[in-house]
């Protein structure tokens, strides 16, 4: 057996007395800033081009979106060209502030400087490693070293924005100590602390320390106590606004977001449908829709969930997975009959409590704030129950057959999936409901008949059918009295050999195909064994419909025994 896990060196938890984050609720959305353009656009195979980046940013504009890391202008041309359209382009609203990032490097920031000429509100992202395994193997540089790097860009960043701060720029800084969650907390604090003296941040004038976790190496637990432990600790608590980047190795980035929020955290940085480096960043997508589906307003817009799909896919050739939290096609999907049931009761449950509550199993969300409530939630295969196909069936075409009937109809579908192995479409379902219940329209076939009704003066109705039925080769007459159609229908059958069934049930509706409205009639006969047999009849008539629901439960009871 191999023992390659011993060669990795476990995350040390910082030992915390008190922790108050356990206790706390996510009761308001953060500050979110977007880093698709810059995190995200740096980790694809082929980075976005002008109009992919342009039609990218005005999408997060329409979620609403207020800061929005547009790119690293000093690393490339294209960058710096990119961040250029985007101010001289107009595309960037009043309310907005772009980001852009930049090493802690003299050169860089100088350039950077030079592509954001002309931006109204902008934040200045500077960053450098800090964690110790950075500082051993890639820096080789002690504390002080590291902490100078910091300071010396800081320094740089606040003289050079003096003359562009007094020409009216809106410009706000950031620092991120790169490799937050590796590196020791208190010297984590000291380096923050140096920077944000150095910026003279003030409570009116808040400097964003950005807390990365550039690579996920601990429980979203671990993290959290590290925020409470860090902004306990750090002097000018009041000159900073706490935000996190969160990246997803250990597929925990969201837990990690939550969990820092809890812990102290005001602000977000993410990307739509996680995408960045490796396992990407932290999804504001699942983020935003965890907090709505708390109570708690997101302040983002992604009522139209697809079209942002369909955007991101295109632009980035990236492809959301099909169990993506809330934007996966198969997220509002039951295959289950178990799933497919309680769904179903959920729902009627809601519309018989009118409490406007959303209480439905299995769907965390309404669709419909996603704007996903016209896919099917229920799809059919070897794995679903007798609701299942009857959903389909309502929902899909209309047809609201009885209860009663669910476990028949659901056998004829099973038996069909099992046969197939594969997921039946509702078109399928359709073709087997026809087949076994409106088609059975033999061996009994109703040549011609008429109907006389009169009503007496008590009020009753009296009626009378009379009619010609073909069996195999053979003609005959028949004719009969009772209160009702279907009555007088069975006593006209009376004494022929299709008479061994008793009524049980019967329920009829009107139903809309195209402009083509007709009656639809659900029959449930019983015959001498105590067997029940459904039938289904569709007539413009609604006297005819049940009638021919009759003859197609006989005349599956007939095929049956024959
Ligand atoms: O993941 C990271 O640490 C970063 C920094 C540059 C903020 O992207
Ligand atoms: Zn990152």
């Amino acid at each position: 057996m191999s023992k390659s896990f011993e060669k990795y060196i476990p995350f040390v938890p910082l030992k915390m007395e008190h922790r108050s984050w356990p206790d706390k609720q996510i009761t308001k959305a953060p500050i979110w800033c977007s880093v698709d353009l810059r995190d995200g656009n740096q980790a694809l195979v082929d980075p976005m081009n002008l109009q992919e980046k342009l039609e990218y940013f005005h999408t997060l504009l329409d979620i609403g979106i207020k800061e929005i890391e547009i790119g690293f202008p000093s690393a490339s041309e294209t960058e710096f060209e990119i961040c250029r359209e985007l101010i001289e382009g107009g595309h960037i609203p009043d309310d907005v502030t772009i980001q852009v990032l930049v090493q802690a490097r003299p050169h860089l920031i100088q350039r950077t400087f030079e592509a954001i000429r002309g931006a109204k509100h902008v934040i200045l992202h500077f960053y450098n490693s800090t964690s110790t395994l950075q500082r051993k193997v890639v820096f080789h540089m002690d504390m002080p070293g590291i902490t100078k790097i910091a300071t010396d860009a800081a320094k740089l960043i606040y003289e050079l924005s003096q003359s562009v701060i007094a020409e009216g720029m809106d410009l706000r800084y950031e620092y991120s100590p790169e490799s937050f969650m590796g590196t020791e907390m208190d010297y984590a604090v000291e380096i923050c602390q140096a920077v944000l003296e150095e910026l003279h941040a003030t409570p009116e004038k808040r400097v964003i320390l950005n807390l990365p976790t550039t690579v996920e190496n601990c429980m979203p637990n671990y993290f959290a106590d590290e925020l409470e432990y860090f902004i306990s600790k750090l002097p000018s608590r009041d000159c900073a606004i706490i935000s996190l980047h969160p990246h997803n190795d250990r597929g925990c980035g969201v837990a990690t977001a939550e969990m820092g929020l809890l812990a102290g955290a005001e602000r977000i940085e993410a990307t739509l449908f996680g995408n960045g480096e490796r396992t990407g960043n932290v999804d504001i997508v699942t983020l935003a829709l965890n907090m709505h589906t708390q109570g708690v307003d997101p302040e983002l817009d992604f009522s139209h969930i697809n079209r942002i799909k369909e955007m991101y896919e295109r632009c980035t050739k990236m492809k959301v997975g099909e169990r993506q939290p809330y934007a996966g096609e198969l997220v509002f999907t039951a295959f289950s009959g178990s799933h497919q049931d309680a769904i179903n009761k959920g729902t009627q449950y809601m519309r018989d409590s009118g409490s406007g509550k959303w209480e439905i199993p299995y769907l965390p969300i309404d669709p419909a704030d996603v704007g996903r409530e016209y896919e099917p939630i229920i799809r059919i295969n070897s794995q679903s129950g007798k609701g299942g196909a009857a959903f389909v069936m309502q929902h899909s075409f209309g047809f609201d057959l009885p209860k009663a009937m669910h476990p028949e109809f659901g056998h004829i579908v099973q038996v069909e999936t099992d046969r197939v192995g594969t997921e039946l479409k509702p078109e399928r379902i359709y073709e087997l409901f026809r087949e076994n219940y409106i088609d059975a329209v033999k061996p009994y076939e109703l040549v011609r008949h008429s109907f006389a009704e009169f009503t007496d003066e008590e009020g009753h109705s009296h009626v009378t059918f009379a009619g010609t039925l073909r069996h195999a080769d053979t003609t005959f007459q028949v004719q009969g009295s009772g209160n009702g159609p279907i009555d007088a229908f069975f006593n006209a059958i009376h004494g022929q050999k299709m008479d061994h069934f008793t009524f049980v049930d019967y329920k009829e509706h009107a139903i809309k195909q195209g402009s083509d409205s007709q009656a639809v009639a659900y029959i449930h006969l019983r015959d001498e064994n105590g067997a029940d047999w459904f039938g289904v009849g569709m007539s413009h008539n609604i006297n005819l419909a049940p009638l021919k629901g009759i003859l197609s439960a006989i005349n599956r009871a007939a095929l049956h025994r024959d």
